[in-house]
């Protein structure tokens, strides 16, 4: 049964080629000072930095610049972004880069002025915010994660080895996004088929859970078949506007909120390559194809129809002469060959994984309660094994 739900996404979208011609308009919308953040310097190599500063000039905004947000942003560097915030008196947030941008910017809108410690409040305790939120914009430059268009905000505990994830509400979502798939053409490969899995991965997280005759399960095949068949196109030629423009707006379905409605989710596979995360610093996306297949081969027999579901409707298997089991597997067996094929990190010892470094990993990925097997600290342990 589709459960009640309330859906609302505020986050006005400008999707296509020179779709930042909007970001003037949209920065009108808000006060003078503008805190301007972006990563590690692709931005101000591929000339979007040029671009945005040439608007936000026109604009008459004083800008205010926070670089060097790295891949998996620190809590350091979010005490960093608060103090600058605060000193800047930014009315507004301007991120230009990728997931990592846009869910520092997050953090830093809901943690300059919050008048306690936000990894206690958000991390620790996942509260709401109760102190003003800074706005936010975003950029976007690199497709995967959906933070341009929902809530979340990761942050790693370096100290702590402890990498989380908040997912807040519809306040913090980014009041609007820029999504030109052009902007994704200067991605390293690697990065480029890491954000394809992180895709697949979060759709995956909401579709492996629970049983029901479900919408949100036929949205999420159909993306997910949209998603396999651009992906081959882009691994061939990375400059084919289709199939990234096509990737880019699945990603942003896929973790928008919507297939999440009225449905219960898993989320163990984000888990595991968060903790994998927060003791390698890997991309986010091989963290999570390093876990997925040992993953689901654990949990199989406790979701069988779901699998033989995917197996059929999103991978085409064929059912004749075969037993649930057999299609499931089947299923499983040709999403491991797509991923291979696309050159995905298949094992966690291509992250600079060891096995002594396990039982550490184990201890630090969170447990969730909605997939096919809640995982105890065997399980958990088992799982990172058949991954190295
Ligand atoms: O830092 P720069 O120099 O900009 O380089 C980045 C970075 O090295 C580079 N890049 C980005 N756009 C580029 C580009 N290089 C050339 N041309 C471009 N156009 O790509 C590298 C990776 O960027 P990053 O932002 O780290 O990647 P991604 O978008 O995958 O974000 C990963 C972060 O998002 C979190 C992850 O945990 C991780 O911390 N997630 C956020 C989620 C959310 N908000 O809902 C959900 C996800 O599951 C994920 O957990
Ligand atoms: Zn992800």
């Amino acid at each position: 049964m589709l459960g009640n739900f309330t859906y609302c996404n505020p986050t006005k979208l400008f999707f296509g080629k020179n779709a930042i011609d909007h970001l003037g308009g949209e920065l009108a919308k808000y006060g003078r000072n503008v805190l301007l953040v972006y990563g590690g310097g692709s931005v101000k190599k591929n000339g979007i930095y040029d671009a945005v500063i040439k608007i936000l000039e026109a604009a008459g905004k004083t800008v205010f610049e926070d670089g060097g947000v790295m891949p998996n942003p620190t809590l350091d560097k979010l005490y960093e972004g608060c103090e600058r915030a605060r000193a800047a008196k930014a009315d507004f947030i301007l991120a230009v880069g990728g997931g990592s941008v846009c869910d520092y910017a997050k953090a830093v809108s809901v943690s300059a002025h919050c008048k306690e410690d936000p990894w206690q409040k958000y991390y620790v305790r996942f509260e709401e915010p109760d102190c003003e939120i800074i706005p936010v914009g975003c950029v976007l430059t690199m497709v995967g994660t959906g933070s341009e268009m929902n809530g979340g905000a990761v942050i790693t505990n370096a100290k702590e080895k402890m990498k989380v994830g908040h997912v807040f509400g519809e306040k913090v979502f980014p009041k609007f996004a820029v999504l030109d798939p052009e902007y994704t053409f200067t991605l390293p490969r690697y990065q480029m088929i890491a954000g394809i899995y992180d895709i697949m991965s979060h759709i995956l997280e909401q579709y492996f859970s629970g049983s029901d005759d479900n919408t949100s399960d036929y949205i999420s095949e159909g993306l997910l078949r949209s998603l396999i068949h651009s992906a081959e196109v882009a691994a061939k030629d990375p400059y084919d506007y289709e199939a990234r423009s096509n990737i880019m707006w699945t990603a942003t379905w896929a973790l928008n909120t919507l297939v999440a409605m009225g449905k219960s989710t898993d989320w163990e596979v984000h888990m595991l390559g968060q903790a994998v995360g927060a003791h390698t610093d890997a991309t986010h996306g091989m963290t999570l194809a390093a876990v997925s297949m040992a993953y689901y081969r654990f949990i199989l027999d406790y979701g069988v129809s779901k699998f033989r579901r995917y197996a059929v409707n999103v991978w085409g298997v064929s059912p004749d002469g075969k037993s649930d089991q057999e299609i499931a597997k089947e299923g499983l067996s040709r999403m491991e060959n797509w991923m291979k094929e696309l050159g995905l990190t298949m094992r966690l010892g291509e992250l600079g994984v060891t096995a002594d470094m396990l039982p550490a990993v184990a201890q630090s990925t969170l447990v969730m309660q909605g997939g096919y097997k809640v995982l105890n600290r065997a399980d958990i342990l088992a799982v990172l094994k058949a991954s190295l």
